[in-house]
């Protein structure tokens, strides 16, 4: 009796398994290559020890999330024609493991042959800005909103500015107005995410501007809750804990002159209309403006600066609709405190950073960063453009930004906060 229900439940778990195998074996054959498992299947270090009880069930574990990952990729395939162009065979050669020596730093994993060289200052500074970022994230004396909140409790389309590629393991979150046309480009050619007459991209140089910003060009982690349901948040958290993570940051009131600049300054018909028409109007005292930018400028009327930053001090700013993402705080751009990034950049120190990272990464012989470009707003002309600024609003837009501040490391603007 005993027996036979034993059997019994030895039949059904059986078939369970065969079930699972063929879905796996399946994928397999249709489409040759499972990207976890080429890039991150460890390779045994040559003369490792016996690996221990507790080695095993972190491996055990690990097969488990790879499991998962080709289950749900699998499930994701058949009605989603965005994978396709997002998702192809790894390259000959990128099946080594991918991740760099920081994340083995980090984590304590062993998984490649120490062979890229990584200047041990720049290390140490990474190491600094990543301690820098955890402990104030820690630290409950700075309070910004969405601080307290989990990875969980983000919403989708929060985190529209992560784009993964899966083919070498790496998450970036863009900021604009640093250098994020350029990772872009970058990420593109890695992920092989767009082609050129049916071929991937190979210099990042040559792929279009308006390429480069089109969002479906990218898979970004709000694209997961349509391809994978809900699923998307676990293998969102499997990628956050393999993948290496960065993201490039600039000195907060830097970077709204920089988007100042672009945006006001030169022609945009739709900054135009969506931003500098409202500011005019509410600021400005200005009652009927032209239709288009063009005749604006040519009329005289422009937004200035300080009309800019009323605009961001308004509290019905906020209400209407939130931050533009070219003036939206980084932490609520990348969630550094959700996030537990691997590597921050700085712009004031682009080519040594991008050098090191792409090294990180594996691919500094694939691709070169793009050199450094055109009239790059510099730090030294803070003070000009502040001089019209009264001091109540620098220390109010201080208030504002402090969290980005803080995080990163830039030092309080005392020389603009005090009289
Ligand atoms: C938190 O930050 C404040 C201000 O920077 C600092 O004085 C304090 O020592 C920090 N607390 C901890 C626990 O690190
Ligand atoms: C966030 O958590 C800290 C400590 O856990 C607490 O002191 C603080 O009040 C919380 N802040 C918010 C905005 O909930
Ligand atoms: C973005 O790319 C898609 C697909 O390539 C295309 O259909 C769409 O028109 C593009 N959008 C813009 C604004 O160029
Ligand atoms: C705005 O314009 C109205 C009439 O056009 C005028 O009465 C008012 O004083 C102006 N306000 C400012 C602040 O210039
Ligand atoms: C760079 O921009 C500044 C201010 O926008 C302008 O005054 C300067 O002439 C520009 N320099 C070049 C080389 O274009």
């Amino acid at each position: 009796m005993t027996k036979m229900r034993l059997l019994r439940l030895w039949i059904v778990l059986g078939s369970v398994f065969m079930i699972l195998l063929i879905i796996v074996y399946w994928d397999n054959v249709g489409t040759a290559h499972f990207y976890l498992h080429t890039s991150f299947s460890r390779p045994h270090p040559p003369g490792a020890l016996p690996t221990t009880g507790k080695d095993e069930e972190r491996e055990f574990v690990s097969d488990v999330d790879e499991f998962l990952d080709k289950l749900l990729s699998s499930s994701g395939r058949q009605n989603d024609p965005l994978r396709k162009k997002t998702e192809q065979p790894p390259l000959p050669g990128s099946s080594k493991p991918i991740l760099g020596n920081m994340e083995e730093n980090v984590r304590g994993y062993d998984w490649s042959t120490h062979d890229a060289k990584q200047n041990p200052d720049q290390e140490k500074l990474q190491a600094e800005r990543r301690n820098m970022l955890r402990e104030f994230c820690a630290n409950s004396s700075l309070v910004f909103p969405t601080k307290n909140r989990s990875f969980d409790d983000i919403p989708n389309y929060e985190l529209n500015h992560l784009i993964v590629d899966d083919r070498h393991g790496i998450i970036y979150c863009y900021v604009p107005k640093v250098a994020c046309t350029n990772w872009k480009r970058v990420m593109i050619v890695l992920s092989e995410s767009l082609l050129d007459q049916g071929i991937p991209y190979k210099d990042p140089l040559d792929i279009p501007r308006e390429h480069v910003h089109n969002t479906s060009t990218h898979l970004t982690f709000n694209k997961f809750w349509r391809r994978y349901g809900k699923f998307s948040r676990h293998l969102m958290k499997i990628k956050l804990k393999k993948y290496t993570k960065f993201l490039f940051v600039r000195d907060p009131f830097v970077r709204l002159i920089s988007a100042f600049r672009s945006k006001f300054e030169l022609e945009n018909d739709e900054f135009y209309r969506r931003f500098a028409v409202p500011m005019l109007k509410l600021y400005s005292n200005h009652t009927s403006l032209p239709t288009s930018v063009s005749e604006a400028f040519s009329a005289g009327l422009k937004v200035s600066f300080s009309d800019f930053i009323q605009y961001l001090l308004d509290p019905r700013t906020e209400k209407l609709a939130p931050f533009n993402e070219h003036w939206r705080q980084v932490y609520r751009l990348c969630h550094p405190c959700q996030i537990d990034y691997d590597f921050v950049g700085k712009l004031e120190t682009l080519d040594e950073d991008a050098a090191q990272l792409l090294q990180l990464l594996k691919v500094d012989k694939q691709l070169h960063f793009p050199p450094s470009y055109r009239n790059r707003t510099a730090s030294s002309w803070e003070e000009d453009w502040f001089a019209k600024i009264p001091l109540a609003w620098r220390q109010q837009l201080y208030k504002l930004y402090e969290a980005d501040f803080v995080l990163f490391g830039y030092p309080k603007p005392e020389n603009l906060l005090k009289d």
